[in-house]
């Protein structure tokens, strides 16, 4: 029997729907929106239409979803002390992931799943409703499939990335852990996997190495998504647009030639300002891309590294206040970028058809998550018509 629900009283609907010609968020005043079956049936304005359950959104503002297009949830331990050191001066290094391989490699699968599912749970309460998790802190056949085993549990949008990191034990024999990665490791993975990443950069992969793992994980059936950018200027944006990746993610570092590239493709550049926080490096400037007509997500990056956060809405005040997005931009990039991101067209938006994924705010004003960061201001979250 259908099931259905109205979100009435709503002072701001964002919709992200260009059908209505009211801004980039195709912002609607005074609105409702009807769920049937978790899906979103109908969307209006003035006097609500009645269904079998109600939920008043107290004249507050209601948005998509969002989709964090990027994080590293299953992992064991913690790396406190190295964040620690990192705010008394020390610079981030890539060299910090084998600390938290070790801390992975030795948890148990319950360990692991707790802990993951409990940072999903989080962002479900400041507003997340679609997460992509990847792997990366295994890195052996066994230790990568079990990650993206425990992973494929709590989302669909699962990634492999066994070139993470060269791990300890092939120190020297880059080449050799590679062949493994794009031979034995992807076909134990690739059934639990959407999607394939390598992590392009100095004291990581080149782009040689970074092209053999994305292409034979395109030969495995998977999508395409490239760390690129993140400790300084490279080949992973060039490289990404060229295999026409989904994304190209951190996008920290962009030469005027990176951005045409991303101007001029499919590849959605996603940022993670949240990682420049927390590794006290220059954020992006995502005003010169978006000029330039390219496409924008924001992601958390949630890894005990370089990003230990789950909240979309402090990446959106970053966004706004470091990288000159506006509340608009940076709203739309949280919500349909990260859908672009992901390829997704059943998520990010608020239109008729689509997946019944909400978000409530205690505000009429969105600005407010960066007017006054750091307070919570989602009321409830609705993942598939389910108000959590
Ligand atoms: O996206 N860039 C590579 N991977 C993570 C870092 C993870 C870590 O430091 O553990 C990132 O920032």
């Amino acid at each position: 029997m259908s099931r259905s629900l109205v979100i009435d009283n709503i002072g701001r609907l964002i919709t992200n729907d260009a059908r209505h010609e009211t801004g980039l968020v195709g912002e609607l005043l005074d609105a409702w929106v009807v769920v049937v079956d978790g899906l979103i049936e109908t969307v209006g304005t003035g006097r609500a239409a009645t269904a079998d359950e109600r939920l008043d959104a107290g004249g507050g503002c209601v948005l998509p979803g969002f989709v964090d297009s990027h994080s590293h949830l299953v992992f064991g331990g913690d790396r406190a002390d190295e964040f620690a050191a990192r705010m008394a001066g020390r610079p981030y290094e890539a060299g910090g992931i084998r600390t938290t391989v070790a801390a992975t490699r030795a948890a148990t699968d319950g360990t692991l799943l707790d802990r993951a599912a409990s940072l999903l749970a989080e962002a479900r309460r400041s507003g997340t409703t679609t997460m992509e998790i990847k792997s990366g802190y295994g890195l052996t056949v066994v230790d990568e499939a079990r990650t993206l085993r425990i992973a494929a549990g709590l989302t669909d949008e699962t990634t492999f990335l066994g070139a993470h990191v060269v791990p300890p034990e092939f120190d020297g024999r880059a080449d050799e852990y590679v062949a493994l990665v794009c031979g034995e490791m992807l076909a134990a993975s690739a059934p639990h996997s959407r999607w394939i990443d390598a992590f392009c950069e100095r004291g990581a992969f080149d782009a040689d190495q970074s092209r053999a793992v994305l292409l034979a994980g395109r030969a495995a059936g998977l999508g395409l998504r490239l760390h690129a950018n993140q400790l300084g200027h490279g080949p992973g944006v060039q490289l990404a647009v060229e295999l026409g990746c989904a994304s190209a993610d951190h996008c920290t570092y962009l030469s005027d030639d990176d951005i045409a590239a991303l101007a001029g493709s499919e590849t959605v550049a996603t940022f993670l300002p949240a990682t420049e926080f927390s590794t006290r490096q220059p954020y992006p400037d995502a005003r010169r891309l978006l000029d330039a007509g390219g496409t924008a997500a924001l992601a958390t990056n949630c890894n005990p590294g370089s990003s230990f956060t789950t909240s979309m809405p402090f990446c959106i005040a970053l966004a706004v206040r470091d990288m000159n997005m506006t509340i608009d931009e940076a709203i739309w990039a949280a919500t349909a970028g990260g859908a672009a991101a992901l390829r997704r067209a059943d998520v990010g938006r608020v239109c008729p058809g689509g997946r019944a994924d909400l978000v409530v705010l205690r505000t009429a004003n969105p600005i407010d998550f960066v007017y006054r960061p750091g307070v919570p201001l989602v009321a409830s979250t609705i993942v598939g018509g389910a108000v959590l």
